[in-house]
């Protein structure tokens, strides 16, 4: 049984979306791969509908393309976004759209298991609402969601905390912000969380118990 894993989580280092979608992948105990979209150079979809419609699969050629013939022959797929703009994360949104290649007389992802992983500062819902919307228009099956709110906003990384009166942080502490002393322990890390690290367990056992 193959399970495949994408996450659009950030460049240079294991993020949260990262390892969340690894462990599931690790926990499943099925053959994985593990796919980070954003070390991919890739495009959303171009619109070239004809090329699509008798393949039933994006022939676009690029990073990505390998990866949709995959998804078709895959047992389960798990997706993984971090939040942008209150959005899904245009990379994961680039990578989806190309589903569209499936889309033509009949759609052969059609309930396949999927399990989404979003992850973010706060407020994900309507991220969720906007990745299951679009898994939605492929028939997929999400079997279960991870939702890991780590309440850090990117200027805890940036390094201009200091002089910055715009970004999530100040919003969020004001002129304190400008004093803080940033910590490791202030990175919250999903397996620190004990209802998060129990939802990617159970996720994981669904993917285990649907192909024993
Ligand atoms: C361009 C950008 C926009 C962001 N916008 C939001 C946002 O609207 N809401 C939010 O909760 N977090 C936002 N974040 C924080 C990211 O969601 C956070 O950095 C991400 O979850 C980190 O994921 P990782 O730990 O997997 O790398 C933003 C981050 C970046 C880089």
């Amino acid at each position: 049984m193959k399970v495949l894993g994408f996450s659009a989580g950030s460049v240079g280092r294991e993020g949260n979306v990262d390892r969340m979608v690894k462990a599931i992948l690790d926990r499943s105990g099925h053959d994985a791969e593990f796919v980070k979209l954003t070390n991919l150079n890739f495009s959303g979809c171009k619109g070239c509908v004809q090329q699509c419609a008798r393949p039933q699969v994006c022939i676009l050629a690029d990073d990505a393309q390998p990866y949709y013939e995959k998804i078709k022959k895959a047992d389960a797929v798990v997706i993984g976004a971090p939040v942008y703009f209150g959005a899904i994360a245009s990379t994961a949104l680039a990578f989806i759209e190309r589903f569209f290649g499936y889309r033509h007389v009949d759609i052969p992802i059609a309930g396949k298991p999927f399990v989404t992983v979003i992850g973010g500062g706060l407020e994900l819902d309507p991220a969720v609402e906007q990745l299951h919307k679009m898994l939605g228009t492929f028939q997929v099956n999400v079997i279960d969601t991870i939702k890991f709110e780590s309440k850090v906003p990117p200027c805890l990384k940036c390094g201009r905390h200091k002089e910055c009166e715009i970004g999530g942080l100040y919003k969020i502490r004001g002129e304190a912000a400008k004093e803080l002393v940033i910590t490791k322990e202030m990175f919250f890390r999903w397996e620190d969380d004990t209802a998060i690290a129990g939802a990617v367990d159970t996720a994981a056992d669904r993917l285990k118990r649907l192909m024993r």
